[in-house]
């Protein structure tokens, strides 16, 4: 039956697009509160979109207490008595990045184009979540579509749960609460499948069996009660922003290691399998430099490691914003009162966000400058994830995305972070599998944000084999 439905999903590829490009303009913001009413629109959007895919959808809140949440599309798919294979839940966000600097955009973030190939680049579409995520999600409803149009089932009849978040982009603060309050409606699935994740090219579809966790921090050291005249107090009291600097350089040693006591002491070693099974994709170090404006020197990171390496399998310290002081035109001498940054690690399958913050805290505690105090905080977080890669379900992606793809999928691991996985690990012990469509060059996060129309075919071809793979598993014909 996937064969039909593959035809109709590639007849019905013109006004799938068009869709996509409906809900790619609300500006779903999910950090900014002047967006919260737009973040309501796009849920409301994606519900309707699963409701004409034939599944009975809820718009639920976060359950946060303030009520400053972005709600919750929940969905299942009806009819699946017959079904005897395993439960499906899909997750995905509806929510995207803020589009700044919106200069440097080439047409208004929230006013989706499509652009034909050009530059190495193939035929894209264009516009503020693109590829994060709803283009990506979208490949997905389209296959619900697809089958439901063809089969008249819910998801061809396979037992699936949807969740889309409103608030992955800023977070997901409020999922942890969500997950519990909703455990026993999510605890019944087998496995989540995520669509948020990348290929290593063009053509190359990939498995993601791993991303990196998450503890985000804000630091700010105060010294004077007031701002001070740097010729008559620089030298003789501490300057919190000299301080500042100072401490956060002893975060890393010589060969680039982290160097907080007990940093490393839950990572979960490389295997020697997974060198060389990495070693064989033949990932292009220096294109991959090269496409971010650096040369092969610009290769650095923890001594030991390859390019790769670093990134898939290592934890890291990163120093996101740091100011203080005056920053505005000309010059000004002065001792900032206060100085602060936003510093956070990535961490790998086994490392606790809590755990990696309090060491954190304890270690700045213990470097605290003369005469000075901190002030610590911390932001969001989540768990990082290494899924097993001999799972039956991961078995049946693979095949749905040879069969859409034409070549055997690439099993690769990501170093960004998705924090539903883990806590759907911790929580309800769920394992993971992202299947993902995104490209390097697709410039998450960045202006001019895209997704390829063969990324998007490629994706929403993989979802109906998936889905056929499913029904095979549950006896369905
Ligand atoms: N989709 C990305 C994460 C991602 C991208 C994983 C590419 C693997 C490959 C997600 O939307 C994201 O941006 N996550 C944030 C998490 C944070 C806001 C908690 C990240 O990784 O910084
Ligand atoms: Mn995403
Ligand atoms: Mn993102």
């Amino acid at each position: 039956m996937s064969k039909s439905v593959l035809e109709r999903l590639a007849s019905d590829e013109p006004a799938s697009i068009e869709r996509l490009k409906d809900w790619l303009r609300i500006p779903s913001v999910s950090t900014d509160p002047a967006h919260k009413d737009d973040v309501a629109k796009a849920a409301s959007w994606a519900a309707d979109r699963l409701r004409e895919g034939g599944l009975s959808v809820e718009i639920l809140p976060t359950g946060d207490p303030e009520g400053s949440g972005h709600p919750i599309v929940l969905g299942e798919a009806p009819g699946a008595e017959a079904y005897t294979g395993p439960h499906i839940l899909f997750y995905g966000h509806y929510d995207v990045q803020p589009p700044d600097p919106v200069e440097l955009w080439e047409s208004p973030p929230f006013e989706p184009v499509i652009k034909a190939a050009s530059d190495g680049l193939g035929e894209r579409i264009v516009a503020r979540g693109a590829v994060d995520d709803k283009g990506q999600v979208a490949t997905f409803l389209e296959s619900l579509r697809a089958w439901h149009d063809e089969s008249g089932l819910s998801a061809g009849g396979v037992r699936m749960t949807v969740l889309l978040e409103g608030e992955e982009e800023s977070g997901s603060v409020n999922l942890e609460r969500f997950v519990e309050q909703h455990a026993e409606r999510l605890g019944k699935t087998d496995v989540c499948v995520i669509s948020d994740t990348g290929m290593l090219g063009r053509g190359r579809p990939a498995i993601t069996y791993g991303v990196r966790g998450l503890s985000y921090t804000e630091v700010t050291l105060h010294g004077p009660n007031q701002d001070l005249h740097s010729g008559l107090w620089g030298g003789k009291v501490p300057n919190p922003l000299n301080e500042l600097v100072k401490v956060l350089a002893q975060l890393w040693d010589a060969d680039r290691k982290v160097t907080i006591p007990g940093f490393y002491d839950d990572v979960r070693p490389l295997e020697a399998s997974e060198r060389e099974g990495w070693k064989k994709l033949g990932v292009d170090e220096a294109a991959s430099l090269a496409s971010v404006g650096f040369g092969p020197d610009a290769s650095v990171g923890e001594k030991g490691y390859s390019f790769i390496e670093r990134e898939w399998a290592r934890p890291t310290a990163e120093i996101n914003g740091i100011w203080g002081g005056y920053t505005g035109p000309g010059a000004k001498t002065v001792i900032p009162s206060h100085a602060s940054a936003k510093v956070s690690f990535r961490l790998v399958a086994d490392q606790e966000p809590s755990k990696v913050r309090d060491a954190f805290f304890a270690w700045l505690r213990g470097r605290t400058p003369p005469g000075c105090r901190w002030e610590l905080m911390d932001h969001s977080g989540g768990f990082g994830v290494t899924v097993a890669t001999d799972s039956p379900v991961l078995a049946a992606a693979t095949r749905a995305l040879e069969a859409a793809g034409g070549t055997t999928p690439d099993l690769i691991k990501s170093g960004g972070s998705i924090p539903v996985a883990g806590l759907l690990k911790d929580r309800l012990g769920l394992e993971t599998i992202f299947m993902g469509f995104g490209l390097e060059d697709d410039r998450m996060h960045s202006p001019n944000e895209k997704f390829e129309l063969d990324c998007f075919r490629l994706g929403a071809r993989a979802h109906v084999l998936l889905i056929g793979e499913l029904r095979a598993m549950g006896g369905l014909a």
